[in-house]
């Protein structure tokens, strides 16, 4: 899997103009993923992993490397001068194969501007092609960010008594409201 799978777009641009690269991750990117981790905040490390995360361990570090090209996927966006700005991957669910639980993470000085979306759909694009249905996100409640983004597409979630909720999002819906692949 070392080249960009076809569905997805070489690049995008943001709401503001900026251009976005993506690129497929792969088992090489593992010391690119340590760094991303070293660079986020506290607060973005622990909406993401849910639990206050000091270093990322080698276990964990190991999970977010095997990206295979169809039960895991990741897509990366750099911007134009090569600053790594985010990652969007899903792992496909074993008892629910047309299923993968999502996870996004934007660094700190990229996000509010419009990265999360165009990268998910570059991941939707991969996903499809793979015959991945939905994505399955799973978040903390008070996640404002995961919310808005929910909420401004229509997609209801639920508490689950735990601070956690859960939310589908259709992958054919994601591609139906995204703008054509551009290269
Ligand atoms: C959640 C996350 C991926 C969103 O990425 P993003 O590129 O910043 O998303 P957007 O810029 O599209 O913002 C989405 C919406 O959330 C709002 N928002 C973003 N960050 C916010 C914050 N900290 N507090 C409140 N609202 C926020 C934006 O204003 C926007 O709302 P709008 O569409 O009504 O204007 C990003 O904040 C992130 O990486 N957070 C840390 C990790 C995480 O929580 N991952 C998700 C769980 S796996």
């Amino acid at each position: 899997m070392s080249h960009l799978p076809a569905p997805i777009a070489v690049s995008a641009g943001l709401r503001d103009g900026t251009r976005l690269f993506f690129h497929a991750i792969t088992p090489d990117d593992r010391a690119c993923i340590a760094q991303g981790f070293e660079r986020l905040s506290a607060a973005s490390r622990l909406s993401r992993f849910l639990r206050p995360m000091a270093r990322l361990d080698a276990a964990t570090l190991d999970y977010l490397s095997a990206v295979d090209g169809d039960r895991h996927l990741a897509v990366g966006a750099s911007s134009s001068s090569d600053e790594r700005v985010g990652l969007a991957r899903c792992v496909r669910l074993e008892r629910e194969p047309d299923t993968a639980e999502i996870a996004v993470t934007i660094l700190d000085a990229w996000q509010r501007r419009g990265v999360a979306p165009v990268l998910v759909t570059q991941l939707a694009r991969w996903a499809d092609a793979v015959a991945i249905r939905k994505f399955r996100a799973l978040f903390g409640y008070e996640n404002r960010a995961v919310s808005r983004l929910l909420a401004g597409n229509g997609i209801a979630f639920a508490p689950d008594g735990s601070g956690m909720a859960q939310a589908d999002i259709e992958i054919s819906a994601i591609l139906k409201a995204a703008a054509p692949a551009s290269a």
